[in-house]
C-alpha cells in the first residue's frame, strides 16, 4: 500500500484556493454534481429533499464551501423562501453561486470569502447548514474539532447539518478495498486508469478525510443530539446531525 502524503505536505489553503478559482464550471452542474464522486446527483436530491422535509419553516441557511452553490441552488428551487449566506475561499466560486440563485431565491444573498476555520458568525441563528465535498480539506483534530463546534454553534436549537463527502475507513485494508479497488474501477469506468491515477493523485495531495465513525463521533461529543447516516456507498457518505 502506498504511503499517504503527510498533513504537513500537503496543498495550502492558498493552493487550493488558486485551483478552485479556476475550476467553476465544473461544480456548476444540477443534473450531474461532480462526476468523480460518486451518486452526486442522488445525495443533491436526498439532502435538499431532506432538508425541506425537516424545516418546513426554513429561514437562514448557511452553505459552507458552497463552490458555484448546487446544494443552495437546489434547496432554493424547492423552497425560495430562505436568507442564504454562502462561503468559500474563492470568489469566483461565491460569484457564480450568487448569480445562479440570483432569481431563484426571494429572501437575501449574503457572500463570505474565507477559510471556514476563520469564520465568525453569530450563534443560535441558523436553520441549517450544508457542508459537502468541503470538510476533507480539513486537517488535524484541532481543526475538525474546530470547525464541528463552530457549526454547532450557529445552529438553531433544533437546527441541522447535512454533510456529504469523501470518506476514509479506519481499518487499513477495508480501505484500501473500498477506496483503491472498487472507488478505483468507477474512476476507471469513469475515462480510463490514467484518469483514475490522475484523480488518486490529486486526493492524496490535497486531501485528508476522515472516518464516518470518527465524524459522527465527533458530532455527539461537541454536542448534536441526534446523528443520523443518509447514505454511504464505497468512500462517499451522506449523513446529518440535528442540534
Ligand atoms: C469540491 S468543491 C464543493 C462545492 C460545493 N459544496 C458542492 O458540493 O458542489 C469545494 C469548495 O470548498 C471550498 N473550500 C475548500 N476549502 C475551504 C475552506 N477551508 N474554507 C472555505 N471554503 C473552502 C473550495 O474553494 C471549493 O469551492
Amino acid at each position: 500500500m502506498q504511503v499517504p502524503t503527510p498533513l504537513h505536505l500537503k496543498s495550502s489553503t492558498q493552493d487550493i484556493k488558486n485551483r478552485f478559482n479556476n475550476d467553476v464550471e465544473r461544480f456548476s452542474n444540477l443534473e450531474t454534481g461532480q462526476q468523480t464522486t460518486i451518486d452526486a446527483a442522488y445525495n443533491l436530491d436526498l439532502i435538499t429533499e431532506g432538508i425541506v422535509q425537516c424545516h418546513p419553516q426554513l429561514s437562514e441557511v448557511l452553505d459552507l464551501g458552497c463552490g458555484a452553490g448546487n446544494f443552495s441552488l437546489k434547496l432554493a428551487l424547492q423552497q425560495p423562501g430562505f436568507n442564504s449566506t454562502l462561503v468559500d475561499l474563492s470568489e469566483p466560486m461565491l460569484l457564480k453561486a450568487k448569480e445562479r440563485m440570483t432569481g431563484v431565491l426571494n429572501g437575501n444573498i449574503t457572500t463570505i470569502q474565507s477559510d471556514i476555520r476563520a469564520l465568525d458568525l453569530p450563534g443560535n441563528y441558523f436553520d441549517t447548514i450544508i457542508a459537502t465535498a468541503v470538510l476533507h480539506h480539513l486537517r488535524d483534530d484541532e481543526d475538525w474539532q474546530m470547525v464541528f463546534s463552530k457549526i454547532h454553534r450557529w445552529l438553531k436549537p433544533g437546527g441541522s447539518v447535512w454533510i456529504f463527502d469523501l470518506i476514509t475507513h479506519d481499518n487499513p485494508q477495508l480501505n484500501h478495498f473500498l477506496y483503491n479497488n472498487k472507488y478505483g474501477n468507477y474512476l476507471s469506468a469513469l475515462k480510463d486508469d490514467h484518469y483514475k491515477n490522475a484523480v488518486f493523485e490529486y486526493i492524496d495531495k490535497e486531501d485528508s478525510p476522515r472516518s464516518l465513525s470518527f465524524q459522527t463521533s465527533l458530532l455527539k461529543q461537541v454536542g448534536f443530539s441526534s446523528v443520523e447516516i443518509l447514505h454511504k456507498h464505497l468512500c462517499f457518505a451522506s449523513f446529518v446531525g440535528f442540534k
